[in-house]
């Protein structure tokens, strides 16, 4: 229990990276966003000319990631890519690459490099399963597809930015679609993990949930 795991797993646009984050900070724990990693490494091929559908390429450039993050940014090759790791076709190349097995392998160890004291709070697809398969508490955490759509198309709105809500909801299908059926560390619950549904709760209830589980222990 000297650095204990919290993994939070769940699909896309489910606010598992809000919860996850927030949790992480009522701890003083450290918080690993991985699927932040997947768009990394997704933009950093674009950037290098190099096909998504190309694995040992793919696969070399995420193994020396020149990522780097600080408080509120993500940082790649001394670049502030917050925002465009955040595009909606980023996104779809990072579960395009996320299904590669090199390219997973390739991010494997600089992922369990997180877990230090007092403790980590990791989320993405297979933190339980894969990554950190002993962590103390494991949540599945989800909303309906249609809530998770509503939820994005606000975000984008917010920024200023065009959404079409029937074409969200289609992406964010097709994307749990290609996450649960892929070969590799596929999206689902794991046996030991708890299911958080988050469609009829606010963000805060959703963290005191984790919280009150973890405690409860
Ligand atoms: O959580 P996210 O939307 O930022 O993740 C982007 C993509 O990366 C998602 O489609 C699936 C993939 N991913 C993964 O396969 N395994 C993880 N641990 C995290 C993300």
């Amino acid at each position: 229990m000297l650095r204990p795991v919290i993994t939070i797993d769940g699909p896309s646009a489910s606010g598992k990276g809000t919860v996850a984050a927030l949790v992480a900070r009522e701890l003083g724990f450290h918080y690993l966003d991985s699927g932040a990693l997947y768009r990394l490494a997704a933009l950093y091929a674009l950037r290098e000319g190099v096909s998504w559908e190309d694995e040992n390429q793919v696969a070399r450039l995420a193994a020396q990631l020149p990522a780097a993050f600080t408080d509120d940014k993500v940082w790649l090759d001394g670049h502030d890519v917050s925002a465009a790791i955040r595009a909606e076709d980023i996104g779809m190349g990072a579960s395009r690459i996320a299904a590669l097995p090199s390219v997973r392998a390739a991010l494997l160890e600089r992922q369990r490099a997180y877990q230090q004291t007092p403790g980590l709070v990791a989320d993405g697809r297979d933190m339980g399963s894969v990554v950190f398969p002993r962590a103390e508490l494991k949540v599945f955490l989800t909303a309906s597809a249609e809530e998770r759509a509503a939820r994005r198309y606000k975000q984008l709105i917010a920024k200023g930015e065009s959404a079409n809500l029937p074409q969200i909801q289609q992406d964010i299908c097709d994307r749990d679609a290609r996450d649960a059926a892929r070969s590799v560390a596929p999206l689902r619950q794991e046996p030991d993990a708890r299911l958080l549904d988050t469609s009829a709760l606010t963000i805060d209830q959703a963290v005191k949930q984790v919280l009150q589980w973890f405690r409860e222990r």
